[in-house]
């Protein structure tokens, strides 16, 4: 399945528990300690969740994720059929305090067609879902990214409001893996713009491509300053694509596991640094997509983590 990547690529290319670190721009990246570390692995397995049916969400049956989750977290919703619309859920986890919101990624076998196709055009973001987004501020995203959100944008909507009134919280934290962790950035924007301000909304991702363009992450920095984590594998391809020169910018907030197994904070947006994605892994050539699902502090996401 490379090849035709290949060629393609060739002509074109919290509150208090929450471990979401404050990244000063800027500064050199940084180790994380053991603990930063194990204080992502909720999150992990949230986020792998999500590549799990509707049904076993919803009953939290998924396998491995739900089972080292279940003491704590109480699923609310679930929808989404796998295929056209992605899987979606969520739920409360009573020890980080916050509604999870997770998304489904695609294709975690075989990431690339979405982000080397048709889809990597820029769309606008929709008025009503993201008022004066694109109109006023200009930002835009991945067309096929934006595209997948707007589908289950009201459905997740009003189940975050049905679950934050059940539980009386005032945290979101919303997970997914690759195209998953890309519609969980988009999420996050949009609860954000849809909830009342007293709401604090969060997005931990894993393996994310490029989701918008400058304007997109620089939007995203000013309004989600901190609040924003993705966390790439070594020398996974997909954080390095949709190509810097198609006009595709990364927020603020990587994190890179390292070869030898540390993680490393990477300041700023698209650190060039050797120890974060964008400086790491110069094209593609230079990565693999076998790094992609992971493992993440011994966490896999793939649709083979859910049978039970
Ligand atoms: C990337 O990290 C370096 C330290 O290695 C730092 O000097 C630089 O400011 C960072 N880049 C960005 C864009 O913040
Ligand atoms: C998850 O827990 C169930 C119920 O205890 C058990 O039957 C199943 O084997 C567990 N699955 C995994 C993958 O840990
Ligand atoms: C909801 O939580 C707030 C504090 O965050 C508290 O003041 C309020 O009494 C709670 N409401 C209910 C119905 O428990």
């Amino acid at each position: 399945m490379l090849a035709p990547l290949l060629a393609v690529l060739a002509i074109s290319t919290f509150v208090e528990a929450s471990p979401i670190l404050n990244s000063t721009s800027g500064a050199s990246p940084s180790p994380l300690s053991t603990a930063q570390i194990s204080a992502f692995k909720p999150y992990s397995y949230y986020a792998a969740a999500a590549y799990c049916s509707a049904d076993n969400t919803l009953a939290w049956d998924c396998g491995i994720s739900c089972n080292a989750t279940r003491a704590n977290f109480v699923p609310t919703f679930s929808g989404g059929d796998g295929s056209s619309v992605q899987f979606w859920y969520t739920g409360y986890d009573s020890v980080l305090d916050t509604v999870i919101v997770g998304h489904q990624g695609t294709h975690s076998e075989d990431p690339v067609p979405i982000l080397t196709d048709a889809s990597i055009v820029f769309a606008d973001f929709d008025s009503n879902l993201f008022p004066g987004l694109t109109s006023k501020v200009g930002a835009q995203g991945h067309s096929g990214f934006v595209g997948q959100h707007a589908m289950t944008a009201t459905d997740v909507l009003a189940a975050v409001t049905s679950t934050l009134a059940r539980y009386n919280v005032t945290s979101v934290t919303t997970v997914g893996h690759s195209s998953g962790g890309a519609i969980s950035l988009i999420e996050a924007v949009y609860l954000q713009f849809q909830l009342p301000s007293n709401i604090q909304i969060s997005t931990i991702g894993y393996a994310v491509p490029r989701v918008g363009n400058q304007e997109f992450a620089d939007y995203v920095d000013l309004h989600l300053p901190s609040l924003v984590t993705h966390i790439n594998n070594q020398d996974d391809i997909v954080p390095i694509l949709p190509g810097r020169f198609l006009g595709y910018h990364h927020t603020s907030g990587e994190i890179r596991i390292q070869e030898d197994g540390s993680w490393f904070s990477c300041p700023g947006q698209d650190n060039t640094s050797t120890k974060c994605s964008t400086g790491a892994v110069t094209s593609i050539f230079d990565g693999s997509a076998s790094f992609h699902k992971g493992p993440y502090d011994g966490v896999m996401m793939s649709t083979s983590t859910c049978s039970t």
